[in-house]
């Protein structure tokens, strides 16, 4: 059985992990409407799994006799300055989203609950991923020259990083 303040918190982690695929859905949709479509079949591929992480905190939750509370969520923006500012404010969040698991496996440990601390260890790992995932893609673009570099070769490679990775979760 989940206490108050463990079910409070991780129902906030579940609108933080709906946000998060709201806002990278708005960013695929405006990369669409760009023209990038190997940058939005990435994003919209990132949007979907940040939906995956809030229904496995759902689950978890309702599993461990709390309920889980689907979120209000704020409209994200509607568009963005470039594909540099795009990935700068996917590595910002990405990093916002490691400080607060990290907040939550804290107060794990303060209320002496191991199981659910066990359980958020799959999202401290995903965390390093993401945050490394972002970096790489911001170095990449650094190299062909940002906004006013090869987009092209940009959005060629991000379209293949996203069937490898679509390969890989299907393997
Ligand atoms: Fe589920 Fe990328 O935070």
């Amino acid at each position: 059985m989940l206490s108050e303040k463990i079910e409070t918190a991780l129902n906030q982690q579940i609108e933080l992990e709906g946000a998060s695929s709201q806002y990278y859905l708005a960013m695929a949709s405006w990369a669409e409407t760009q023209g990038m479509n190997g940058i939005s079949t990435f994003l919209y591929k990132h949007s979907d799994e940040e939906r995956m992480h809030m229904l496995k905190l759902m689950k978890y939750v309702n599993e461990r006799g709390g309920q889980a509370v689907v979120p209000t969520l704020k409209a994200p923006p509607k568009s963005f300055k470039g594909v540099k500012e795009v990935f700068d404010l996917v590595l910002e969040h990405e990093v916002k989203v490691s400080t607060e698991i990290n907040k939550l496996v804290g107060i794990c440990v303060k209320e002496g609950d191991y199981t659910t601390q066990n359980f958020l260890q799959w999202y401290v790992s995903e965390q390093i991923e993401e945050e490394a995932l972002a970096r790489k893609i911001l170095d990449k673009l650094k190299l062909l020259g940002g906004d006013k570099g090869n987009l092209y070769l940009f959005d060629r490679d991000l379209e293949t990083l996203a069937a490898a990775e679509a390969e890989a979760e299907g393997a």
